[in-house]
């Protein structure tokens, strides 16, 4: 179980692992996420499920190596197991036949859109993905996203692919069309995510946003990734990760994703949890 099949590089620092789960293949939808530990000394890291073949029981994650464990599943090679995997966890996003959707994927957030952005075009929706990136060597999934969408919008923030610019420049063009956007599904930065749910709260166009805070148990016990939503308090892995993106305090998320900036740091460089020499 947990045996990686395939490791590609999709850019600096990213990459796409197919692993055998069979378990996990069959009872996944989408929007939902596992948590996975590499090392046993090791923490717990949540990663969308990002797609999977229940036929061959694999599943698929991308991930970018940011900190200590994501630099250690980096360092694993086809044959290698990962140590656990818990899930699927949270719950499925909500699919419906909204009409025409927008789904927007800012940097590795790409990721995480593409199993909505899949299951929304086969409920019937008409829909217009927008991935944004800092570069060209920075986007991903470019045709498996065209694949699946009826429109592609690609923005780059120094304009070396598609057009210059953020993703909500793209959507905000989008919203001056002619055409009606019923509803609008939004991934990546916290930034990214607030400023795409303020534009389209000034248009009135339904949003849903998938958050990230800082997971560690995945099942509501450990309080760590509380958010504020509508003024209630939530817990992200057992509430969401999806929510209504205008009721969330996107500054009260940016304020506890910095919790454990210096321990994080420090777990970087301490070379606790390499491998076992
Ligand atoms: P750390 O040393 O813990 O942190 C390094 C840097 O990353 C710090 O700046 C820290 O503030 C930031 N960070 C830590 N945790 C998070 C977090 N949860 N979200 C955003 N930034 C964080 N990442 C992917 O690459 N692909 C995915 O498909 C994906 N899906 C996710 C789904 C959910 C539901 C959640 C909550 C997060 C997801 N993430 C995803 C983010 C991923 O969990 C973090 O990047 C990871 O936990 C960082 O662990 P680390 O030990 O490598 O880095
Ligand atoms: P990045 O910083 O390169 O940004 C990606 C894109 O987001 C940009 O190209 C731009 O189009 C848009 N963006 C950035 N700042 C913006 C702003 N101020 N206003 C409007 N749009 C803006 O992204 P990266 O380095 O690939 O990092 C990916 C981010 O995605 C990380 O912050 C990570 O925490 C987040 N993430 C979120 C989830 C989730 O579940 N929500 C999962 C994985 C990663
Ligand atoms: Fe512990 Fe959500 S991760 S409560």
């Amino acid at each position: 179980m947990n045996k990686i099949i395939s490791k590609r590089k999709l850019s600096e620092g990213i990459y796409r692992y197919t692993f055998e789960n069979k378990e996990l293949a069959i009872a996944r939808k989408p929007g939902q996420f596992l948590i996975l530990r590499v090392h046993d000394k090791g923490e717990r890291i949540p990663l969308t499920i990002m797609d999977s073949d229940s036929e061959k029981g694999t599943v698929d994650i991308i991930f970018q190596a940011v900190g200590k464990t994501t630099n250690l599943l980096s360092d694993l090679n086809e044959g290698d197991r990962i140590l656990d995997v818990a899930g699927p966890l949270g719950n499925p996003t909500l699919i419906e036949n909204f009409g025409r959707c927008v789904a927007i994927g800012g940097g590795v957030g790409t990721a995480v859109l593409f199993p909505v952005l899949k299951a929304l075009k086969e409920a019937g929706n008409y829909v217009i993905a927008i991935i944004g990136a800092r570069d060209k060597d920075t986007l991903i999934l470019i045709d498996e996203v065209k694949a699946i969408s009826d429109e592609l919008v690609i923005t780059t923030d120094d304009g070396s692919a598609g057009t210059k610019g953020f993703v909500t420049d793209a959507l905000n063009q989008l919203i001056g069309r002619d055409d009606k956007i019923d509803y609008v599904y939004a991934v990546g930065p916290v930034v990214m995510m607030k400023n795409t749910a303020v534009l389209t709260k000034e248009h009135n166009i339904k949003t849903e946003v998938s958050l990230n805070p800082i997971m560690v148990d995945g099942t509501g016990m450990c309080g760590s990734c509380r958010c504020m939503v509508d003024g209630k308090e939530r817990f992200a892995c057992i509430h969401g990760p999806d929510f209504d993106g205008h009721k969330v305090d996107f500054n009260l998320l940016t304020q506890r994703l910095k919790m454990f900036e210096g321990r994080e740091q420090e777990s970087m460089s301490c070379g606790c949890e390499k491998k076992e020499e």
